[in-house]
Order: structure tokens, then sequence, then C-alpha cells
């Protein structure tokens, strides 16, 4: 075992740089057996600042080995956020069919331009590579699309969509999605625009994602869009609403009136999915930090990690469409049950304690009544990060305020975070929850609703107590030990 990544605050079974900023997930691909996984990443600071795409690459998804940096920025520009596919065609020209390219298509950020006060300084740009990702070259004539004269431009996802066989590209201009359509991945038309009348708009939009889903115990399929938004989320800050609806390929229509979020927690931000997974399931990453304070959280030679990779699903009911999000069962197999109870009887007003070394790598796991129930989690220094069920007024609070350094930025541990909870209607709630060195993930029903906050102990915390104002009896209850992945 290496020194290396035990650094105090450091993720243990989370992706997070080895040294210096980085922030959004870029290029998710899988690839001959292969997960990759770009990140916006300024390799000279712990702030943000002149943006590459870092890379790191997993057989699992949950073990990571990081490699070089795949792209720097160049006269067009810094690089921001975009996707990847694997043009097995080679309709780009690009490469061969024996050995199709992989290609990436970003944002330029033009700094210059910026300064001197144009609008068009955002453009889309191409790169390629012809050995699975290790080395890039950029497209000679980028940028591909030009700015069409709208200062917000940018953070292109595309795919290939089987259905109408061509490319489509998603990106977002202003607070609006666009929907591009391609042959070869270079030409693009631009085809319709998405957004006005509907969602939230207190931030620019960013990073939007458009994949189809099947709804669950049905035939029935749906389109759904992601997109992260920044500031406006439910708990301050940046954040991710998504639409459910329909998309031909042109178009993206719905007829959803209420605003929605993939995660309630404060720090899960620009979260897009892989292309290309083997069996088609549509696995999630987002950027656990919030731009609210993401430059100045307590860590030292590096910054931020990205949350657990998810599995998304749609459920429907009476009519209304959810996306559920779960930890990818490949984190299984590094589960090690350390403590568990078939049955677990909590006497009202008597607080059950579990005294656990490892609680901050650890997951915690079980199925309680629909009823009040309140975890606290807490260290020998006084810390204590709170979460509470409330089952009359179907609301989850997750409070932080004195769950460790909380000062570095006020918004961080300004107030508690309160979010309804309507679809928990069933007669026990399966809860979930990823304790890392400085983040918590929480999972509530299936993963219909999801919470995930960044943390940071003065040391970790080693006690758990568990009460509820009713007695109840918990079932399957364990603690497991997840191992690091360093
Ligand atoms: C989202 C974002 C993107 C942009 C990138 C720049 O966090 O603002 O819209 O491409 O970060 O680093």
């Amino acid at each position: 075992e290496s020194k290396k990544y035990k650094e105090r605050y450091r993720p243990q079974f989370h992706f997070s740089p080895e040294k210096k900023w980085m922030n959004d997930p870029n290029g998710l691909v899988y690839h001959k057996g292969v997960y990759h996984l770009f990140y916006q990443y300024y390799p000279e600071d712990i702030v943000w600042g002149p943006m590459h795409w870092g890379h790191a690459t997993s057989p699992d998804l949950i073990n990571w080995k990081s490699e070089k940096i795949a792209l720097y920025p160049d006269q067009n520009g810094l690089i921001f956020s975009g996707s990847a596919v694997i043009d097995t065609q080679n309709s780009s020209g690009l490469g061969s069919i024996q050995n199709p390219p992989m290609i990436a298509i970003f944002t330029y950020h033009d700094m210059d331009g910026e300064k001197a006060g144009k609008t068009d300084y955002q453009t889309q740009g191409l790169a390629y590579s012809l050995d699975e990702g290790k080395s890039w070259k950029k497209y000679s004539q980028n940028p591909i699309i030009k700015n069409p004269g709208i200062k917000d431009f940018r953070d292109p996802k595309v795919f290939w969509n089987a259905e109408t066989k061509l490319w489509n590209m998603t990106l977002v201009a202003g607070d609006r999605a666009q929907f591009y359509t391609s042959k070869n991945l270079i030409q693009w038309n631009f085809e319709s625009e998405f957004g006005s009348n509907v969602g939230a708009h207190g931030g620019v939009w960013e990073c939007p994602d458009l994949f189809k889903l099947k709804v669950n115990g049905t035939n029935k399929e749906k389109w759904v869009l992601l997109i992260s938004i920044n500031p406006g989320a439910p708990n301050g800050g940046s954040g991710t609403q998504y639409f459910i609806g329909d998309y031909d390929g042109k178009r993206f229509t719905t007829d959803q009136k209420d605003i929605k979020w993939v995660d309630y927690g404060t720090d899960n931000y620009a979260g897009v999915t892989y292309n290309n997974t083997p069996n088609g399931e549509r696995v999630f990453i987002g950027w656990m930090s919030n731009w609210s304070y993401a430059r100045n959280t307590p860590t030292k030679n590096w910054r931020s990690a990205m949350t657990l990779p998810r599995t998304l699903a749609l459920t429907e009911t009476n009519g209304v469409y959810n996306l559920q999000s779960q930890v990818v069962k490949q984190l299984k197999s590094s589960e090690k049950v350390a403590f568990e109870r078939d049955k677990m009887t909590i006497e009202n007003d008597k607080p059950k304690t579990f005294t656990y070394a490892l609680l901050n790598q650890s997951k915690i796991d079980f199925k309680a009544k629909n009823e009040d129930l309140k975890l606290v989690f807490s260290n020998d220094v006084k810390d204590s990060l709170v979460v509470y069920y409330d089952a009359q007024l179907k609301s989850f609070t997750l409070d932080r305020r004195n769950s460790g350094q909380v000062k570095f930025e006020k918004s961080f541990g300004a107030q508690s975070q309160n979010t309804k909870t309507p679809l928990l209607q069933s007669k026990t709630i399966h809860y979930q929850i990823f304790l890392d060195w400085s983040s918590i993930e929480l999972f509530l029903g299936g993963g219909t609703y999801s919470f995930t906050a960044q943390i940071f102990p003065n040391q970790p915390y080693t006690k758990l107590s568990i009460s509820s104002k009713n007695d109840q009896c918990l079932k399957e209850f364990s603690i497991s030990k997840i191992n690091s992945i360093w």
C-alpha cells in the first residue's frame, strides 16, 4: 500500500485525481473492456484554471488508473467539457474500420476572445485517438461548430442514434438545449432547441445528456434529458435537473410540468452517462462538488472527487415518470460485511449506538418502516452529521452544520438541507449509505431519492446512533467495510 492517496480527506473508494484541480467528468465511453473517464483538469493548481482533459481508465468502474493528460489547450482555446464516441464505421475518415478512431468532441473556450469582450468565444472542437485514448490529435480544421453569437455555447454530448442512423449531439446555449445531427461527426446540422417555459432557469444550463431508458416493468421507452444548472439547485448552488419525454432524433418534447432533480444533495454536478456500455446499461458519474464552494474545500494537493458510478432506471407511478439511481453492482466485490443483524429493534427514545472505527469507509444498509428515523454519525471531537427522515412531513434532512470543518465558505454549513420525498409511499424504506473520508451518498427507496454531500470531519466518524420516535424493527441491517482502491 502506498502513502499516496492517504492524505487527510482523500476519498478511498471514489475517483480523485492524484494531484491538482478536477471538475466535470468528460468523454465517458466504454471500449474494448475499458471504461474511460476523462475530466476537466487544471494541472498547475488546486483551483480552476486553463482547462485540459485529464484521463483515467478502469476495468470495472471502481478501480481506476491514472493516465496521461489527453487534451491540452491550443490556439483555439481551453478544452471545456464534452463527450467521446467510437467511430466504428470510420464515418469521419480519421481512422479505418480495422482501427476505428476514438473521437472526442468538446468545447473550445477562447480566453482572449472573452477578455476582449466578444460573445463568440465558445465553439466546438474535435480530437481523435487511434490508440485507445493514449495519444490524441486535434482535427486540423477545428472548430467544427462555430459560435452562433451566444456567450454560453458548450458541453456537446454525442451519441450514435441507431434508429435514425445518424450521430446526434445535444449541447447547451444559454439556458436552452440544442440538438444537432451529423453523418460524419464533423459537419453538423442544427435541428431544434428546447427549454423555453419548462424546467428550472435559475442559472445557465450546462452539461446536457440525452438517452433512452426502458420504463421498469413495461416495454415502454422514454427519453431522458439531463441538464446541469448553476446556480439554482434545490439546496443551493449547482445541481442537475432532468426531463422525461420523447425524442425523434431531431426534437425533444415533454409534457412534464414539475422540476425534477437527479440528486437532492449539494454535491453532484455536471453528471453525464457512458456511451457503449457492455449491456446497454445507463451508467452515470457526477462531479462531487458544488460551484458555490468547490474552490475552498479544505484539501491539499488535490481538489474534489467523482460520485460513485450509478446505474439509472425509470419508474412510472400513476402516469408519472421518475429517474432512479443506484450504485453500480460492481462495488459489491469491494464490500466486506463487518456487522450484520437480521432483525434489530430500535426502542422509542433509546438510540442504538454502534462504534465502528471504519465508519468513514463503509456502507450501511437496512430496511426500516416508513416512520421517523434519525441517524447521527459522530466522533470524539464532537462533530456530528445528522440525517433525519420525517414520515409525517414526508421529508428528508441532511444536516452537516456541525459535521466538522464547515467554515471555509459560508454556504457550505449554513443550513440543513431539507427535501420533500412524496414518492416514498411503501411500508418499508430501503436505506443505503456510502461513507467515504470526505463524502456521504444516501439512497432511499431503491434510489428513488439520492443525496450526495461532501463532509470534512475533524476526525473520522466512529459512532453511528440510530433512533426512532416509535419503536421499530430494522431488517437486514449491515455495516460493510469498503476496500480502498489505492
Ligand atoms: C460545468 C462547466 C461546464 C464547462 C466546464 C468548464 O461545471 O462550467 O459548462 O464546460 O465546467 O470547466
